[in-house]
């Protein structure tokens, strides 16, 4: 491992943790035959999932081994999501859970990071309620992790350490990759839209993209080990590239990657429609590896709603750009989020919401009832949604998207797609399972020698979420 940190001594330190612990870590399994073993529950969106994957680098770096047994974990990682309540108050839920064994097993670490704990409230109601935890760390330093837990080693309180900002990009860092086939690729961290229900930069900290050389050398490796797809990840991916000194936009990466041997399939998420250009849509069209699938957020159908939500699109506009999407890029498969129930919205304005389900068509749609976060300028908006209208208004939008998705998937019976072998299908070991271009998930029967290979599959029974078909010889 070669960190690629600007400050020197923290380098120096994070790679003495390392080989410390795993000297320790090593003895332990020489004279017990057993490694040390993590696990980690991640919350949250793809962005995590990834910071997971460093953590789980670092963990293996220091000889730890997963595991899917918590009593037999020696580390224990919450991996947080703030972006909702209902996943604050799940995270907060797993952690008292976790005293008695903590109880029993002291020398057990047990660590809490991710963007709940950017948020101070949240951290120090973690520190005052759950004082059997190890380790609070935050979104800007899971690279220290190595010292952290030596310090947790060293000492009998809790090691705290959340930075409130991080513009450095840390490079290299050690990866343990969930999936063998699918990998995803960081092009950018944080967001300076400020959306007014959103907390994310407040706990993701400001935009900053990668340099594409960077990024491209992590393509090239991922090519070389047979990852046949990638994911390029960003807050907004469409305002990759702002601020680096060499002049390149998100379509100039989008061609870039395109042109490298190997992979087969490039998506990305997440796109904000204010910054989507025609460039990037022609970048789209024109680059075959590029699928045809784009998770647009509409968040809501109403201009009244959007400018409070400082969005900086209408919902004419969006529709427009909906149909620009198509016109040149006829299959593609769009994809949404929406809130509803933001404060003040009415009746009126979630008709508009609904009115613009039914023109976009949008082929899957992620619906949030709006949630308070402290510290966001929604929190103090007056007019707050009562309860059981966001929910009955959750429950409309539902249904109305789950008949367009149906009736999206019905116009695929008999048509052959490809499809990206992935795994055997969770819900039917029968089965495989692997995605469309369009993003789409089929299950069809077939040998698991084709994991990993692009295979036509006839579409035979197709459902609002899902695609069940047969592969074609
Ligand atoms: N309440 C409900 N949903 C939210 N999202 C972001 N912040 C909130 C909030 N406070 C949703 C948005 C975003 C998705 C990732 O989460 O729809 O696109
Ligand atoms: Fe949140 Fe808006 Fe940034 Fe997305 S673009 S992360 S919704 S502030």
């Amino acid at each position: 491992m070669k960190l690629n940190i600007a400050d020197i001594e923290k380098i120096d330190e994070i790679q003495n943790a390392i080989n410390e612990i795993m000297k320790i870590n090593n003895n332990i399994y020489y004279e017990t035959g057993n490694k040390k073993k993590y696990m980690i529950f991640t919350f949250g969106c793809q962005m995590n999932e990834h910071d997971t994957e460093v953590l789980s680098g670092l963990l293996e770096e220091m000889g730890y081994e997963h595991t899917n047994s918590i009593k037999e974990s020696d580390i224990i990682i919450f991996n947080t999501c703030s972006v909702r309540e209902h996943a604050e108050n799940r995270v907060l839920g797993r952690i008292s859970q976790l005293k008695p064994l903590k109880n029993i097993k002291p020398d057990l670490i047990l660590g809490i990071c991710g963007c709940m704990m950017q948020e101070k409230n949240m951290s120090e109601y973690v520190l005052e309620h759950f004082p059997y935890v190890d380790l609070i760390f935050g979104t800007h330093n899971i690279h220290e992790l190595p010292v952290l837990i030596k310090k947790a080693m060293e000492s009998n309180s809790v090691i705290y350490d959340v930075w409130e900002n991080n513009q450095d990009i840390v490079e290299n860092l050690p990866m343990t990759r969930k999936d063998k086939i699918k990998a995803y690729v960081n092009i950018m961290y944080g967001c300076n839209n400020f959306c007014t229900y959103c907390i994310v930069p407040y706990v993701r900290g400001r935009e900053r993209s990668r340099k594409p050389e960077d990024i491209i050398n992590e393509v090239k490796v991922l090519a070389d080990e047979g990852y046949k797809e990638i994911t390029l990840l960003g807050q907004n991916v469409n305002s990759y590239g702002r601020g680096l000194e060499k002049k390149i936009d998100f379509a100039d990466l989008l061609y870039m990657i395109n042109e490298m041997n190997g992979i087969e399939r490039i998506r990305f998420t997440t796109s904000h429609p204010k910054d989507l250009s025609d460039k990037l849509i022609y970048a789209m069209r024109d680059c075959e590896k590029v699928c045809e699938h784009i998770h647009l957020p509409v968040q809501a159908g109403s201009d009244r709603i959007l400018k409070l939500m400082n969005r900086h699109y209408t919902k004419e506009s969006y529709l427009l750009l909906v149909d620009k999407l198509r016109q040149n890029i006829p299959d593609i498969a769009i994809t949404t989020d929406i809130i509803v129930g933001f404060p003040s919205e009415t009746d009126e304005d979630f008709i508009e919401t609904l009115d613009l389900v039914k023109k976009a068509e949008f082929d899957l749609a992620y619906t949030f009832i709006y949630s308070k976060r402290t510290g966001t300028i929604a929190a103090q908006m007056d007019n707050q949604v009562q309860d059981e209208i966001k929910h009955k208004r959750l429950d409309e939008l539902i249904k109305l998207q789950n008949s367009i998705s149906l009736e999206k998937n019905s116009r695929l019976k008999d048509v052959v797609v490809e499809v990206l072998v992935e795994e055997v299908s969770k819900r039917d070991i029968n089965k495989l399972s692997g995605r469309t271009r369009t993003n789409k998930l089929v299950h069809f029967p077939g040998d698991d020698s084709l994991i990993g290979c692009l295979a036509n599959v006839k579409i035979t029974e197709p459902r609002a979420y899902t695609l069940i078909g047969e592969i074609l010889e």
